[in-house]
């Protein structure tokens, strides 16, 4: 079975492609408005404790999984749980959870498409945040928010078509190092603007008055949305990695990449924001209004909003992908479905689930649940809930299930070099460190403890 699965063609293909995965709308769109939300520097200071206690140990534990197994998230623990149903259903949860994280997750990508177009037509030349918040208005209460999410289905499922090394790992290799450029460039001038300087105290000094249980809840939440963790995308990676690879070093080079980026974007949002005085807490909007107007102080700034546009899509093109592939590879591999049926028939089903998202800020609007539009439970649920269950079953079973000598066997091939202390560390962070925490975080938002 192993033999005819196709392979990455090389680590830093490897790396790229699961960065891809990483890198996308969680980083630029969501941490921003997350930070402006609750906080500021004190909320950053919680999601760094997350990605290095539980975001990297569970991120190794989990492409181990892939690996070893070489199967997709419930072939994987059926394998090697030896049919236990308890495992699988980890599995399952992780392909839900997919299906809903992409449903909504493609329409903000498919704003961000809107925006290219608007870019090219000028829309934003010349306007200040409020004028763009008026834009971000009309366009999320008409139609086209269902047709740009239809359109970015497409993209995504046209990818996934051609496969694993063809699509995805070539479609990886380009564009991050572009958006980067672009995100520095933003900075630069961000921080130049006169009044800035009260964006980096915001990012610099932590408050910690207002963190709540909740705050920390939704803290781990992004560091497991941001990793693409949780929910058997690394672990479907994983599971094209050869046994030569080094995971411990490949992990902690996507967290790196990942966190770096969110940071970036931190940097290119508050200094800007503080600027010109526009409030933090935007939410889903944020950088649809304030980054538009902020390409107007900028030389070429016609230019490089369309650029900058066009890259968040292809950044959040290489997450939807990974999404799509761990949908596709679970039932490609479990119901012997062709590739491509499954694409077809899977990115239509998942249009479907994600027109409420679209609609939920015009038509639906008035839907709530809990408080929250459609869009924001979906996402709440998604993020906060399911995907930190699913990483401490995964830290769970790698920490105690396959017991301690097998998890070091497994986790020693391809890294011989890497040190017995380290990997000993590892193990004691998967077994009691990150289940412990994650488990006293959910008991606190929920005001258990
Ligand atoms: N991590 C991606 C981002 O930050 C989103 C994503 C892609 C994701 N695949 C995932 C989130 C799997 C959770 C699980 O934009």
């Amino acid at each position: 079975m192993a033999g005819d699965r196709e392979q990455w063609t090389s680590k830093i293909g490897f790396i790229l492609a699961a960065a891809g995965s990483a890198v996308g709308l969680g980083n630029i769109w969501k941490f921003p408005y997350l930070v402006g939300e609750n906080g500021g520097a004190a909320f950053i200071l919680l999601y760094l404790i997350c990605i290095a206690a539980i975001g990297l140990p569970v991120v190794i534990a989990e492409i181990l999984i892939g690996r070893t197994a070489q199967q997709n998230p419930v072939g994987s623990f059926r394998k090697l749980s030896g049919g236990n149903p308890f495992w699988m259903s980890v599995g399952f949860l992780g392909v839900l959870t997919g299906f809903i994280i992409l449903s909504y997750y493609n329409v903000i990508a498919g704003l961000c498409l809107g925006y290219v177009v608007e870019s090219v037509k000028g829309s934003f030349q010349g306007i200040s945040p409020i004028q763009a918040g008026v834009i971000f208005q009309r366009f999320t209460q008409s139609s086209q928010t269902v047709i740009y999410h239809g359109l970015f289905m497409l993209l995504t499922g046209g990818i996934v078509y051609f496969g694993v090394i063809k699509g995805i790992e070539k479609s990886s290799k380009i564009m991050m190092p572009m958006l980067i450029v672009i995100i520095l460039v933003l900075i630069v001038r961000g921080i130049t603007l006169p009044g800035a300087s009260r964006g980096l105290v915001y990012l610099l000094k932590p408050n910690f008055s207002l963190i709540t249980g909740q705050t920390v809840l939704k803290a781990l939440g992004q560091a497991f949305f941001s990793l693409s963790l949780g929910m058997g995308a690394l672990l479907t990676y994983g599971s094209y990695l050869s046994k030569r690879d080094n995971i411990p070093t490949s992990a902690l080079n996507i967290v790196v990449i990942d966190t770096g980026i969110a940071l970036l974007a931190g940097f290119m949002i508050f200094p800007a924001l503080f600027a010109m005085q526009q409030p933090p807490d935007q939410g889903e909007a944020l950088i649809f209004n304030l980054l538009p107007p902020i390409f107007n102080y900028i030389y070429g700034g016609y230019i490089f909003r369309i650029l900058f546009f066009v890259l968040l899509c292809l950044a959040a093109l290489t997450s939807t992908i990974s999404l799509l592939e761990v949908i596709t590879t679970f039932l490609v591999d479990e119901y012997k479905f062709k590739r491509k049926t499954v694409v077809v028939i899977g990115g239509i089903v998942v249009f479907l689930l994600g027109i409420p998202s679209a609609l939920s800020y015009n038509l639906l609007a008035t839907i709530k649940i809990s408080g929250l539009t459609i869009f924001g439970a979906l996402d709440y649920l998604a993020s906060n809930i399911f995907l930190p269950l699913g990483g401490i079953c995964i830290a769970l079973f790698t920490g105690w299930f396959w017991g301690r000598k097998n998890a070091l066997v497994y986790i020693h091939e391809g890294s011989e070099r890497t040190p017995l202390g380290l990997m000993k560390l590892w193990q004691c962070m998967v077994r009691y460190i990150a289940p412990i925490l994650i488990a006293l975080v959910f008991l606190n938002s929920i005001g258990i403890i």
